[in-house]
């Protein structure tokens, strides 16, 4: 038998898609579908701890964000929840600050919540994470908070990642993790058994929230993920765990 010399490609594989160009519709479909409702089921579903871990996040990055003028990418920004505490982080320092998403309805989303917060600061772009339109050597800072796992190649989107970051830069992915011991148990049962029923419930899709608990199963632990950063290019990186796991921040310096 012939071996191929090429590493399968890892990244979402929703229901029904079979090559990484069917998984990237599909999940773009499914945002689209549960966009008006999103914010809602996020807070209620993580019963606001979301909140605690994006700001965390943001924290994490204070020294960039205080930067005179330096400039952050926050790449499947969504409705916006990253883009607006990297906002707040930034305070009222020059920096500029870009959410990128390829769902035309989460972007709508996030530009009406910034216009009734009355923010104008962050700029907002339909993008795909696995093809940016910008140069290369563009940002200092790049993040992205529960989108990454989401990616239908996740090596595409550290190497591109890094592409767009200058050297110096530092990446930020904020994504969920699988808690070990009694929390372990605790947060499977929640997160296969009643939070499918209630993202169902609410968002009146089926097939998001049954996704969500598969597509975190899915997503490397820990120990890979790092791996794969440093394989992709990064110098530094590193995972800390945030709830006891069940979310987690990586960190990669160019
Ligand atoms: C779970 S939401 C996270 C939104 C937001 N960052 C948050 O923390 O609430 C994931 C987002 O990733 C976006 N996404 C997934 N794959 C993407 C890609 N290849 N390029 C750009 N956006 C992508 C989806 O459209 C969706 O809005």
């Amino acid at each position: 038998m012939q071996e191929s010399s090429e590493p399968s490609v890892i990244g979402a594989a929703p229901e029904g898609a079979r090559d990484p160009r069917s998984a990237a519709r599909a999940v773009r479909e499914m945002f689209t579908s549960i966009a008006p409702r999103y914010d809602l089921l996020n807070h209620v579903l993580s019963f606001n701890i979301d909140r605690l871990w994006w700001r965390r996040t943001a924290r994490a990055f204070g020294h960039i964000l205080s930067r005179v003028d330096s400039r952050v990418l926050d790449l499947c920004c969504g409705t916006g929840d990253m883009t607006f505490a990297l906002r707040r982080q930034a305070g009222q320092s020059s920096s500029q600050i870009l959410g990128a998403d390829f769902s035309h309805a989460m972007l709508q989303r996030a530009t009406i919540k910034a216009a009734s917060r009355n923010d104008s600061k962050p700029g907002w772009i339909e993008a795909d994470a696995l093809s940016l339109p910008f140069p290369s050597a563009h940002f200092d800072l790049v993040t992205s908070a529960f989108g990454f796992r989401n990616l239908a190649d996740y090596d595409a989107g550290l190497r591109e990642s890094l592409r767009v970051l200058r050297p110096g830069g530092e990446c930020g992915i904020l994504d969920f993790g699988e808690p070990n011991g009694l929390m372990g148990v605790i947060y499977r049962m929640y997160f296969k058994q009643v939070l499918p029923r209630v993202g169902t419930m609410i968002s009146g899709v089926r097939g998001p929230y049954a996704y969500l608990p598969a597509s975190v199963e899915r997503f490397p632990p820990p120990e890979e993920m790092l791996e794969r950063m440093k394989r992709a290019g990064f110098d530094e990186a590193s995972w800390t765990p945030y709830s006891f796991g069940i979310a987690g921040l990586y960190r990669g310096k160019k």
